[in-house]
């Protein structure tokens, strides 16, 4: 299939276009490299550098392609900055994406997968959770992608444009090969903030927390591997070749605790890490671990990198290689 990779020069995007070509895809990326880079990107994948506000570029894009499907990564990822600028997470996590869907519905692309979020579950009333738990966002960024799922329903609806959206928990980890991984600035994510100090570029790591109902008091996450989200997103899309729209929960099924991850980080970089405990942070749950039954009953997806040390031995593996992200490389 052809496939057009909106935000594909970013940390998940990248990782799912190097496993659409190793499928046999063709992929066109497109990214304005705000947050992404060009080296993240394939190099059999077609890069346009262009912005998702810029409606000539992106239909010139769909008229020059004939795409088969669209996976949709493009997005700003910061929880906190969305609650301190929520206009700008409204029109570009927002606008952008009806730009992208109104080229769909013109040029017929029958198939959308949209990266959303576990922050839609602010209240669950189950732990691990599933698909039937209310969606709640916890933020004006969860809310962001509320919209998109909402706008997609309604693709499906008036276009008959089948989509998937796939909710990740904590995504995280890197290529084992360590050539692409995880480059945010600012850095948000406990396991690269955690490596950053083994590499000393921190000089401790802040725990927000430690009095909440869990084993040791600190939160917990479920943490999942990027190539896991792509191998989801693979089959997503052959998924929704005849089959119907459909949204899946994505985690590893299990959940580690702030101190676990500092922990297995000291025992992978063989480094003291120093923590410093701090207050809870506003809008933390204690507990967000994913319930992904649905997707391994229906579409047979199993997470490969189920066992935390391994995750963060690939993210150090990339870390390591990389101090400063893409940096050194351009
Ligand atoms: N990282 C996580 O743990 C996590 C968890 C849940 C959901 N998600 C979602 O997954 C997606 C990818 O996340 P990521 O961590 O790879 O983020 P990222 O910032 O690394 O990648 C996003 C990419 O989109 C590009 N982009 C942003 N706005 C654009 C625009 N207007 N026009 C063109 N390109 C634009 C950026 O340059 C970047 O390359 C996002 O939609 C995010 O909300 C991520």
């Amino acid at each position: 299939m052809k496939v057009l990779v909106t935000g594909g020069a970013g940390y998940i995007g990248s990782h799912v276009v190097g496993l659409l070509i190793k499928s046999g895809h063709e992929v066109v990326v497109y990214d304005n490299l705000v947050n992404g880079n060009r080296q993240a990107v394939h190099e059999d994948a077609t890069l346009v550098v262009g912005d998702l506000y810029d409606v000539e570029t992106l239909k010139k894009t769909f008229d020059e392609h004939d795409f088969d499907g669209i996976m949709h990564f493009a997005s700003q990822i910061l929880v906190g900055e969305s609650m301190q600028k929520p206009f700008k997470y409204f029109r570009d996590n927002v606008y952008t994406i009806i730009n992208v869907l109104e080229q769909a519905a013109e040029h017929n692309v029958k198939r959308f997968i949209l990266s959303s979020t576990a922050n839609l579950f602010d209240a669950p009333n189950r732990i691990p959770i599933d698909e039937t738990e209310p969606l709640i966002p916890g933020s004006v960024y969860g809310e962001t992608k509320f919209m998109a799922e909402r706008l997609l329903l309604w693709m499906d609806r008036v276009y008959g444009m089948k989509y998937c959206c796939l909710r990740y928990f904590n995504a995280c980890g890197a290529h084992p090969d360590g050539h692409i991984g995880e480059a945010h600035d600012p850095e948000s994510h406990l396991i690269p903030l955690v490596l950053q100090v083994a590499l000393g570029q921190r000089e401790n790591i802040k725990i927000f927390g430690t009095d909440y109902d869990t084993a040791d008091g600190t939160c917990i996450r479920d943490y999942v591997h990027v190539l896991d989200l792509a191998s989801a997103h693979i089959l997503a899309l052959e998924a929704l070749e005849d089959g119907d729209s459909r949204v899946y929960n994505l985690g590893s099924g299990s959940g580690y605790s702030v101190l676990e991850v500092i922990e297995t980080a000291r025992k992978v970089t063989g480094h003291p890490i120093p923590a410093i405990e701090t207050e809870r942070r506003a809008g933390d749950l204690p507990i967000l671990v994913a319930d992904s039954d649905k997707i391994g009953r229906e579409l047979g997806w199993e997470p490969q990198y189920n066992n935390l040390e391994r995750i963060i031995e690939t993210a150090w593996n990339w870390h390591q290689s990389h101090p400063n992200g893409y940096e050194e490389t351009e």
